[in-house]
Parts: C-alpha cells; structure tokens; sequence
C-alpha cells in the first residue's frame, strides 16, 4: 500500500474525531499515517488524549506532542483508531502483523467505537490468507504448540505455526511474550477457531478481531470508502 493511500485513510477517520476525545491509538504504518495527521490538529490547537497500542506508537506520540494517558487513567475511552492486516465484510479482522494485536485488543476493547483503517487490498472474502498471530506465553512454548495443533486439526486446518523470529531470535512482544504464526490459507470459521484459542492454555491473545469494527475506511485507486458493519 502506497504512503499516499495510507494517509487518505487515515485522514478520513481523523474525520470521526473529535475536540476533546479519548483515543485509542494504533500501531503499524497506517496507524503511524493516522498519529501524524492527528498530530498536525494538535499543533493546531485540538486537544485528545490517547492511549497507545505500542512502544513504537507511543513514541511517535511524544514527538508530536499527543497527550497520552494509560487505560488506569482513563479505563474508557470514545474511539480507537487502528489499522488491519485483514479484513472482511462484515468488518472482521486479522491484526497483529506487528505483534502488537494483545495491546490493540485491549484497547480496542475499551473504547466505545472500533475504526480500521487501511487500503482495499486488505479486504477478503474469508480471512485467513494473511497468517494469524498467535500471541503465546514463552513458558511452555512447546506444550501449547502441541495444544495448538490439536486446535487446528480440531478445525480442519493444517497445523502449519511458525514462530516468529528476528535476527534468528524469536521476537518478544512489547509484554514480552512470543507469537506462532499461523499459515491456515483460510479460516471457514473464524468464530469457531476465536473461541478454542481464547480456551487454549498458554494462548495470550490471538489476531482475530471479531464483531469489534463499527466502520473501516478502505483506501483506493478511485478515493476512500467508508463500510459499516451491519450488526443490529
Ligand atoms: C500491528 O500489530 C497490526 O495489527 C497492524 O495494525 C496491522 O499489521 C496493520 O499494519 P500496517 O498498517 O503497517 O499494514
């Protein structure tokens, strides 16, 4: 995804801001887009707090003078704002290619409303092309794998997890965990496979954003849409 288009999605959902609110700020590049035009309100005098979803966002914050607060301050906050990795049409969402989706999930929690933002290239018919981040407590790594198999042939999935390394060490987390990816190609039931992995021993979070999206902001060749999910 271009620069260009993550900055039109970004400044699209910047439109959903407003004075005075509590944001849950995101991480990855297009969340990096949003901080940046969120930034050049600041400068101008709008006045948010925020809660970050990473080190890395948090400092991009301080750079630019973003006020910030943690979820003990301020455990409810109006809006988050975060990129995807995935997402379909009902709004669900594969999120963690940047190993921060257990802080993104908290504090998309937290907030009232959840808004994504990314190109349209992201949007699928049946999540699971991108590998889902598996999020797992590094004590015991080897016995929850084998729980994590079990899980996947339990769905019909190939058990095909790797763990993510950097440098030939794996990479810890910003809470110090390690993450499997999981190369599942699709998942048929995204529902079913949340709900084994948030009963899996050993599993911290999982990147499987479900029903939590009220709105997404695609960013294309031919300008932004804007999709809602259609949840009564
Ligand atoms: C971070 O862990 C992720 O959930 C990101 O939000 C997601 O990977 C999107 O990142 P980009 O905007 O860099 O594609």
């Amino acid at each position: 995804m271009s620069a260009e288009l993550k900055d039109k999605a970004a400044r699209a959902a910047l439109e959903c801001v407003e004075d005075g609110m509590r944001l849950g700020i995101g991480t990855g590049s297009t969340a990096d887009a949003f901080i940046r035009a969120l930034g050049e309100k600041v400068a101008a005098g709008f006045r948010v707090i925020g809660v970050p979803t990473s080190e890395r966002s948090a400092a991009l914050c301080r750079e630019l003078a973003i006020a910030l607060t943690t979820l003990e301050e301020t455990p409810e906050l109006d809006l988050a704002i975060d990129g995807a990795d995935e997402i379909d049409a009902a709004l669900n969402c594969i999120k963690g290619g940047g190993g921060a989706h257990l802080r993104e999930k908290i504090v998309a929690s937290a907030a009232r409303r959840f808004v994504v933002i990314a190109d349209d290239t992201k949007l699928v018919k049946t999540l699971g092309a991108f590998p889902l981040p598996i999020e797992v407590v590094a004590f015991g790594m080897g016995a929850t794998r084998r729980r994590l198999d079990r899980i996947a042939e339990a769905h019909g999935l190939e058990p095909a997890f790797t763990l993510r390394q950097k440098d030939g060490v794996p990479v810890r987390t910003d809470s110090g965990h390690v993450i499997f990816d999981a190369s599942f190609g699709r998942i048929p039931d995204p529902e079913g496979l949340a709900a084994s992995l948030d009963g899996c021993v050993g599993v911290v979070e999982h990147g499987l954003f479900l029903n939590m999206a009220e709105r997404a902001f695609l960013a294309g060749a031919t300008g932004v849409a804007e999709l809602t999910a259609d949840r009564a």
